[in-house]
């Protein structure tokens, strides 16, 4: 299979830069988090999991929640143009995944463009949880939004030259 792409994404966001990063490997499957096997295949030589800040960390059920209530911009485009938020998140997904050794995992996030993600950040933390798996993963990248949860124009085309990064590490 190569290279797998788990996203968690409640306005968009994240699975703009998760749409962005599988582009750069022709061989790669993009998931949402959703529908994404807790059973890595050992085929998956390179597996990448983003997912959006909330709270300084992973999202919860309780900030999911906040997130379907949320007034912003970006939500309120999520929300009018069909977009359909995760309904679990990396988090969760982590604490039932079993992923190969062999399976180099990479980390991303969303954060809102600031001070915040010096507190804590998604990608940050699913380290930490993949860790206490016994899953060696490495931190990859943040990709910011603003404070209205709009993706900054330019972080498509960052988000794509960091997968082709990737791809040339290989
Ligand atoms: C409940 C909630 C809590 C959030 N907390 C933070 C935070 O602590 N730090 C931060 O940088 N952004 C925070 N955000 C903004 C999210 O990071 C932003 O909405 C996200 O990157 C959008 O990605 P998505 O469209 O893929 O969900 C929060 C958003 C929500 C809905």
């Amino acid at each position: 299979m190569g290279t797998l792409v788990i996203v968690e994404s409640h306005f968009g966001n994240t699975w703009t830069i998760g749409e962005a990063v599988a582009s750069a490997f022709p061989d790669a499957t993009l998931l949402r988090i959703d529908n994404a096997p807790k059973r890595i295949d050992p085929s998956v030589n390179l597996l990448i999991l983003g997912a959006p800040t909330h709270a300084f960390t992973l999202s919860s059920a309780d900030s999911r929640a906040s997130a379907l209530e949320r007034k912003t911009a970006g939500a309120q485009a999520a929300r009018s143009g069909g977009f359909r938020a995760s309904a679990t998140g990396l988090r969760e997904w982590i604490a039932e995944a079993s992923i190969p050794s062999t399976t180099k995992v990479l980390t991303f996030d969303t954060c809102v463009a600031g001070a915040g993600p010096l507190f804590g950040r998604a990608a940050k933390k699913a380290i930490k949880s993949l860790a206490a798996s016994g899953v060696n993963a490495r931190y990859g990248a943040t990709f910011w939004v603003t404070g209205a949860d709009q993706l900054r124009s330019e972080e498509t085309e960052r988000a794509a030259a960091w997968a082709r990064g990737l791809k040339a590490e290989e």
